[in-house]
Protein backbone atom coordinates (compact mmCIF):
# COMPACT_ATOMS: atom_id res chain seq x y z
CA UNK A 1 0.00 0.00 0.00
CA UNK A 2 1.27 3.55 -0.77
CA UNK A 3 2.23 5.78 2.13
CA UNK A 4 0.20 9.49 1.68
CA UNK A 5 2.11 12.06 2.68
CA UNK A 6 1.10 15.66 3.21
CA UNK A 7 3.54 18.05 0.87
CA UNK A 8 4.90 19.65 4.05
CA UNK A 9 6.51 16.34 4.61
CA UNK A 10 7.02 14.49 1.04
CA UNK A 11 9.76 16.41 -0.56
CA UNK A 12 12.61 13.98 0.72
CA UNK A 13 10.97 10.84 0.76
CA UNK A 14 9.53 11.59 -3.13
CA UNK A 15 13.36 12.50 -4.26
CA UNK A 16 14.43 9.92 -2.95
CA UNK A 17 12.44 7.59 -4.58
CA UNK A 18 12.77 9.19 -7.87
CA UNK A 19 16.63 9.19 -7.65
CA UNK A 20 16.02 5.47 -7.42
CA UNK A 21 14.53 4.95 -10.68
CA UNK A 22 11.20 4.33 -8.43
CA UNK A 23 7.52 5.80 -9.50
CA UNK A 24 5.70 8.69 -6.99
CA UNK A 25 2.55 9.72 -7.82
CA UNK A 26 2.69 14.14 -7.22
CA UNK A 27 0.23 16.47 -7.57
CA UNK A 28 0.55 19.07 -9.80
CA UNK A 29 -1.89 22.55 -10.83
CA UNK A 30 -3.83 20.29 -13.27
CA UNK A 31 -4.18 16.37 -12.05
CA UNK A 32 -2.11 13.95 -10.22
CA UNK A 33 1.21 12.55 -12.29
CA UNK A 34 2.80 9.38 -11.92
CA UNK A 35 6.04 10.59 -12.00
CA UNK A 36 9.59 8.78 -12.35
CA UNK A 37 12.82 10.20 -13.80
CA UNK A 38 12.84 10.70 -17.93
CA UNK A 39 16.36 9.95 -18.29
CA UNK A 40 16.40 6.57 -16.80
CA UNK A 41 14.49 3.71 -19.05
CA UNK A 42 14.15 1.18 -16.12
CA UNK A 43 12.05 4.10 -14.53
CA UNK A 44 10.21 4.89 -17.35
CA UNK A 45 9.38 1.31 -18.34
CA UNK A 46 7.72 1.05 -14.51
CA UNK A 47 5.57 4.23 -15.66
CA UNK A 48 3.98 2.28 -18.60
CA UNK A 49 3.42 -1.09 -16.04
CA UNK A 50 1.69 0.94 -13.54
CA UNK A 51 -0.76 2.49 -15.40
CA UNK A 52 -1.19 -0.17 -18.02
CA UNK A 53 -0.55 1.83 -20.21
CA UNK A 54 0.23 0.86 -24.17
CA UNK A 55 3.81 1.24 -24.72
CA UNK A 56 3.10 3.92 -28.26
CA UNK A 57 2.47 6.26 -26.22
CA UNK A 58 4.72 8.77 -25.50
CA UNK A 59 4.92 10.68 -22.26
CA UNK A 60 5.49 14.26 -21.02
CA UNK A 61 8.55 15.21 -19.99
CA UNK A 62 8.49 17.83 -17.19
CA UNK A 63 11.07 20.33 -16.51
CA UNK A 64 11.56 22.78 -13.73
CA UNK A 65 12.86 26.02 -15.70
CA UNK A 66 13.04 27.09 -19.61
CA UNK A 67 16.79 26.58 -19.56
CA UNK A 68 16.32 22.28 -18.73
CA UNK A 69 13.23 22.44 -21.86
CA UNK A 70 15.91 23.77 -24.22
CA UNK A 71 19.02 21.58 -23.56
CA UNK A 72 15.99 18.81 -24.35
CA UNK A 73 14.72 20.41 -27.56
CA UNK A 74 14.84 23.00 -30.44
CA UNK A 75 12.44 25.68 -29.97
CA UNK A 76 10.98 27.87 -32.52
CA UNK A 77 10.31 31.27 -31.72
CA UNK A 78 6.36 31.34 -31.27
CA UNK A 79 7.01 28.12 -29.07
CA UNK A 80 9.64 30.22 -26.97
CA UNK A 81 7.22 32.59 -26.79
CA UNK A 82 4.08 30.76 -25.73
CA UNK A 83 6.69 29.14 -22.59
CA UNK A 84 7.98 32.25 -21.79
CA UNK A 85 4.35 33.24 -21.63
CA UNK A 86 2.75 30.00 -19.97
CA UNK A 87 5.30 28.34 -18.10
CA UNK A 88 5.02 27.45 -15.02
CA UNK A 89 1.57 26.13 -16.01
CA UNK A 90 -0.74 24.44 -17.78
CA UNK A 91 1.04 24.39 -21.67
CA UNK A 92 2.62 21.31 -23.17
CA UNK A 93 4.62 22.24 -26.05
CA UNK A 94 5.72 19.36 -28.48
CA UNK A 95 9.46 20.24 -29.83
CA UNK A 96 11.97 18.56 -32.20
CA UNK A 97 14.24 16.83 -29.38
CA UNK A 98 17.78 18.33 -29.45
CA UNK A 99 21.08 16.60 -30.25
CA UNK A 100 22.29 15.34 -26.82
CA UNK A 101 19.48 15.14 -25.29
CA UNK A 102 19.25 12.90 -22.28
CA UNK A 103 15.18 11.56 -22.39
CA UNK A 104 15.26 8.15 -22.65
CA UNK A 105 13.62 6.53 -25.64
CA UNK A 106 10.92 4.58 -24.05
CA UNK A 107 9.55 8.08 -22.79
CA UNK A 108 9.30 9.27 -26.38
CA UNK A 109 8.18 6.01 -27.88
CA UNK A 110 11.06 6.38 -29.84
CA UNK A 111 9.66 9.86 -31.57
CA UNK A 112 11.85 12.54 -32.89
CA UNK A 113 9.83 15.01 -31.17
CA UNK A 114 9.31 15.67 -27.30
CA UNK A 115 6.34 16.99 -25.60
CA UNK A 116 7.78 19.59 -22.72
CA UNK A 117 5.82 21.18 -19.59
CA UNK A 118 7.10 23.30 -16.79
CA UNK A 119 4.51 22.89 -13.89
CA UNK A 120 3.89 24.62 -10.67
CA UNK A 121 5.08 24.19 -7.12
CA UNK A 122 6.39 21.48 -5.57
CA UNK A 123 6.43 19.10 -9.04
CA UNK A 124 8.62 21.64 -10.01
CA UNK A 125 10.54 22.31 -6.99
CA UNK A 126 11.58 18.63 -6.91
CA UNK A 127 12.59 18.01 -10.63
CA UNK A 128 14.85 20.98 -9.56
CA UNK A 129 16.17 19.46 -6.99
CA UNK A 130 16.70 15.91 -8.83
CA UNK A 131 18.47 17.64 -11.48
CA UNK A 132 16.81 15.92 -14.14
CA UNK A 133 13.52 15.84 -16.07
CA UNK A 134 10.23 13.70 -14.88
CA UNK A 135 8.02 12.05 -17.40
CA UNK A 136 4.73 12.28 -15.98
CA UNK A 137 0.94 11.09 -16.99
CA UNK A 138 -1.68 11.89 -15.24
CA UNK A 139 -2.03 9.46 -12.07
CA UNK A 140 -4.70 7.19 -13.48
CA UNK A 141 -4.73 3.45 -15.19
CA UNK A 142 -5.30 3.77 -18.97
CA UNK A 143 -8.36 4.69 -20.55
CA UNK A 144 -9.78 5.87 -16.25
CA UNK A 145 -10.29 8.37 -14.74
CA UNK A 146 -7.93 10.84 -14.45
CA UNK A 147 -7.25 11.76 -10.33
CA UNK A 148 -7.77 15.10 -8.92
CA UNK A 149 -7.14 14.10 -5.35
CA UNK A 150 -4.28 11.93 -3.94
CA UNK A 151 -7.51 9.80 -2.80
CA UNK A 152 -8.77 9.15 -6.21
CA UNK A 153 -5.26 8.22 -7.07
CA UNK A 154 -4.90 5.75 -4.14
CA UNK A 155 -8.23 4.19 -4.75
CA UNK A 156 -6.91 3.90 -8.59
CA UNK A 157 -2.92 2.36 -8.22
CA UNK A 158 -2.47 3.01 -4.08
CA UNK A 159 -1.35 -0.71 -4.18
CA UNK A 160 1.09 -0.23 -7.04
CA UNK A 161 3.39 2.83 -6.09
CA UNK A 162 5.16 3.42 -2.49
CA UNK A 163 4.46 7.29 -2.16
CA UNK A 164 1.48 9.55 -3.03
CA UNK A 165 2.47 12.87 -1.75
CA UNK A 166 -0.96 15.06 -0.80
CA UNK A 167 -1.48 18.24 -2.43
CA UNK A 168 -5.14 18.41 -1.86
CA UNK A 169 -7.43 18.81 -4.71
CA UNK A 170 -5.53 19.76 -7.93
CA UNK A 171 -6.85 23.77 -8.82
CA UNK A 172 -7.17 23.49 -12.60
CA UNK A 173 -8.66 20.21 -12.85
CA UNK A 174 -8.00 19.35 -16.56
CA UNK A 175 -4.89 18.24 -18.25
CA UNK A 176 -2.45 20.66 -20.17
CA UNK A 177 -2.96 22.07 -23.13
CA UNK A 178 -0.93 20.39 -25.64
CA UNK A 179 0.29 22.64 -28.50
CA UNK A 180 2.41 22.03 -31.59
CA UNK A 181 3.82 24.91 -34.19
CA UNK A 182 4.30 23.60 -37.24
CA UNK A 183 4.20 25.72 -40.59
CA UNK A 184 0.66 26.28 -40.81
CA UNK A 185 0.64 27.90 -37.10
CA UNK A 186 -0.27 27.16 -33.67
CA UNK A 187 -2.33 23.84 -33.36
CA UNK A 188 -3.77 22.57 -30.24
CA UNK A 189 -3.47 18.90 -30.38
CA UNK A 190 -5.84 18.55 -26.74
CA UNK A 191 -7.43 21.09 -25.25
CA UNK A 192 -6.99 21.76 -21.72
CA UNK A 193 -6.13 24.29 -18.46
CA UNK A 194 -4.58 27.18 -21.20
CA UNK A 195 -7.56 28.25 -23.46
CA UNK A 196 -7.92 28.69 -27.39
CA UNK A 197 -8.55 32.45 -26.53
CA UNK A 198 -5.61 32.64 -24.00
CA UNK A 199 -3.07 31.39 -26.55
CA UNK A 200 -4.57 33.61 -29.34
CA UNK A 201 -4.25 36.41 -27.20
CA UNK A 202 -0.49 35.84 -26.92
CA UNK A 203 -0.13 35.24 -31.10
CA UNK A 204 -2.37 37.43 -32.15
CA UNK A 205 -3.52 35.02 -34.59
CA UNK A 206 -6.41 31.84 -34.29
CA UNK A 207 -5.11 28.37 -33.33
CA UNK A 208 -5.60 25.92 -35.48
CA UNK A 209 -6.94 22.71 -33.88
CA UNK A 210 -6.86 18.29 -33.94
CA UNK A 211 -4.33 16.02 -34.54
CA UNK A 212 -1.76 15.76 -37.22
CA UNK A 213 -0.85 12.75 -39.15
CA UNK A 214 1.32 10.06 -38.01
CA UNK A 215 1.11 10.97 -34.01
CA UNK A 216 -2.05 9.42 -32.51
CA UNK A 217 -2.14 10.16 -27.81
CA UNK A 218 -4.00 8.45 -25.83
CA UNK A 219 -5.64 11.42 -24.49
CA UNK A 220 -6.76 11.44 -28.02
CA UNK A 221 -8.26 8.05 -28.49
CA UNK A 222 -11.91 8.33 -28.46
CA UNK A 223 -12.70 6.15 -25.39
CA UNK A 224 -10.49 7.97 -22.62
CA UNK A 225 -11.45 8.77 -19.01
CA UNK A 226 -14.28 6.12 -18.97
CA UNK A 227 -16.69 5.44 -16.01
CA UNK A 228 -18.17 2.04 -15.17
CA UNK A 229 -21.37 3.57 -15.81
CA UNK A 230 -22.35 4.71 -19.51
CA UNK A 231 -22.37 8.08 -20.01
CA UNK A 232 -25.21 10.42 -22.09
CA UNK A 233 -24.20 14.17 -23.36
CA UNK A 234 -26.09 17.08 -23.80
CA UNK A 235 -29.20 15.65 -21.87
CA UNK A 236 -32.70 17.28 -21.37
CA UNK A 237 -34.22 15.03 -19.41
CA UNK A 238 -32.96 12.43 -16.66
CA UNK A 239 -34.84 8.83 -15.80
CA UNK A 240 -35.12 7.50 -12.49
CA UNK A 241 -31.86 4.80 -12.56
CA UNK A 242 -29.78 7.36 -14.06
CA UNK A 243 -27.53 9.80 -12.33
CA UNK A 244 -26.82 13.75 -13.59
CA UNK A 245 -24.13 15.63 -14.14
CA UNK A 246 -25.61 19.32 -13.68
CA UNK A 247 -23.45 22.31 -14.64
CA UNK A 248 -25.50 25.97 -13.79
CA UNK A 249 -28.92 26.76 -12.87
CA UNK A 250 -30.97 25.18 -15.64
CA UNK A 251 -32.98 22.27 -14.37
CA UNK A 252 -33.11 19.06 -16.18
CA UNK A 253 -36.35 17.48 -16.41
CA UNK A 254 -36.11 14.05 -13.79
CA UNK A 255 -33.66 15.41 -11.69
CA UNK A 256 -35.88 15.10 -8.48
CA UNK A 257 -35.96 11.05 -9.40
CA UNK A 258 -32.19 10.91 -10.19
CA UNK A 259 -30.31 8.45 -8.28
CA UNK A 260 -27.48 11.28 -7.42
CA UNK A 261 -27.41 14.73 -8.80
CA UNK A 262 -23.90 16.56 -8.77
CA UNK A 263 -23.57 20.41 -10.42
CA UNK A 264 -20.24 21.32 -11.86
CA UNK A 265 -20.99 24.45 -10.90
CA UNK A 266 -24.37 25.92 -9.76
CA UNK A 267 -23.01 29.53 -10.70
CA UNK A 268 -21.88 28.31 -14.05
CA UNK A 269 -18.44 29.71 -13.62
CA UNK A 270 -16.11 27.22 -16.14
CA UNK A 271 -13.13 27.30 -14.41
CA UNK A 272 -15.18 25.81 -11.29
CA UNK A 273 -16.68 23.17 -13.21
CA UNK A 274 -13.23 22.36 -14.87
CA UNK A 275 -11.67 21.89 -11.30
CA UNK A 276 -14.71 19.41 -10.25
CA UNK A 277 -14.89 17.47 -13.75
CA UNK A 278 -13.00 14.39 -12.73
CA UNK A 279 -14.06 14.03 -8.93
CA UNK A 280 -17.95 14.32 -9.56
CA UNK A 281 -17.56 11.66 -12.54
CA UNK A 282 -15.95 9.09 -10.19
CA UNK A 283 -18.43 10.26 -7.29
CA UNK A 284 -21.58 9.98 -10.08
CA UNK A 285 -19.66 6.51 -11.08
CA UNK A 286 -20.08 4.75 -7.28
CA UNK A 287 -23.68 5.50 -7.15
CA UNK A 288 -24.27 2.40 -8.90
CA UNK A 289 -26.24 4.52 -11.49
CA UNK A 290 -26.52 2.64 -15.15
CA UNK A 291 -25.38 5.72 -16.68
CA UNK A 292 -24.39 9.38 -16.03
CA UNK A 293 -26.35 11.70 -18.12
CA UNK A 294 -24.48 15.28 -18.47
CA UNK A 295 -26.44 18.66 -18.61
CA UNK A 296 -24.90 20.73 -21.97
CA UNK A 297 -21.78 22.56 -20.78
CA UNK A 298 -20.88 25.70 -23.13
CA UNK A 299 -17.69 25.20 -25.55
CA UNK A 300 -16.19 28.57 -24.72
CA UNK A 301 -12.93 28.92 -22.95
CA UNK A 302 -12.02 25.98 -20.35
CA UNK A 303 -15.69 24.64 -21.77
CA UNK A 304 -13.56 23.00 -24.98
CA UNK A 305 -11.42 20.94 -22.78
CA UNK A 306 -13.98 19.91 -20.23
CA UNK A 307 -16.26 19.02 -23.07
CA UNK A 308 -13.60 17.36 -25.16
CA UNK A 309 -13.19 14.64 -22.03
CA UNK A 310 -16.93 14.44 -21.76
CA UNK A 311 -16.87 13.29 -25.27
CA UNK A 312 -14.12 10.65 -24.34
CA UNK A 313 -15.54 9.70 -21.37
CA UNK A 314 -19.19 9.16 -23.51
CA UNK A 315 -17.35 7.48 -26.42
CA UNK A 316 -18.06 3.76 -27.78
CA UNK A 317 -15.55 1.66 -25.45
CA UNK A 318 -13.22 -0.84 -27.04
CA UNK A 319 -13.15 -3.27 -23.82
O1 LIG B 1 -1.52 18.17 -17.20
C1 LIG B 1 -0.90 17.24 -17.74
O2 LIG B 1 -0.45 17.32 -18.88
C2 LIG B 1 -0.67 15.97 -16.89
C3 LIG B 1 0.16 16.36 -15.68
C4 LIG B 1 0.49 15.17 -14.80
O3 LIG B 1 1.32 17.05 -16.06
N1 LIG B 1 -0.04 14.96 -17.68
C5 LIG B 1 -0.70 14.30 -18.67
O4 LIG B 1 0.06 13.32 -19.28
O5 LIG B 1 -1.83 14.55 -19.00
P1 LIG B 1 -0.61 12.17 -20.17
O6 LIG B 1 0.50 11.20 -20.41
O7 LIG B 1 -1.84 11.64 -19.51
O8 LIG B 1 -0.94 12.89 -21.49
C6 LIG B 1 0.11 13.34 -22.33
C7 LIG B 1 -0.33 13.38 -23.75
C8 LIG B 1 -0.62 12.01 -24.30
O9 LIG B 1 -1.85 12.08 -24.98
C9 LIG B 1 0.56 11.75 -25.23
O10 LIG B 1 0.25 10.87 -26.27
C10 LIG B 1 0.88 13.14 -25.71
O11 LIG B 1 0.74 13.92 -24.56
N2 LIG B 1 2.25 13.24 -26.22
C11 LIG B 1 3.40 13.00 -25.56
N3 LIG B 1 4.47 13.16 -26.38
C12 LIG B 1 3.98 13.53 -27.57
C13 LIG B 1 4.58 13.85 -28.83
N4 LIG B 1 5.89 13.82 -29.02
N5 LIG B 1 3.76 14.20 -29.85
C14 LIG B 1 2.41 14.26 -29.66
N6 LIG B 1 1.79 13.95 -28.50
C15 LIG B 1 2.56 13.59 -27.47
MG1 LIG C 1 -4.12 10.90 -19.02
Amino acid sequence: MAEILPLESAFESALELLAAGQVVILPTETVYGLAADATNGEAVARIFETKGRPHFNPLIAHVSSLEMAQSLAEFDDVSLELAKHFWPGPLTLILPLKAGHNVHPLATAGLETVALRHPQGFSSELIEALGRPVSMPSANSSGKITATTALAANNDLGTKVKLIVDGGQTPVGVESTIVKVDEQGVRILRPGGVTAEQIEAVIGDAVLRGGVAGIEAPGMLLSHYAPNARVRLNAETVNSDEALLAFGSETISGAEQAVSVLNLSPSGNLREAAANLYQHLQALDRSSASCIVVAPVPMDGLGEAINDRLQRAAAPREN
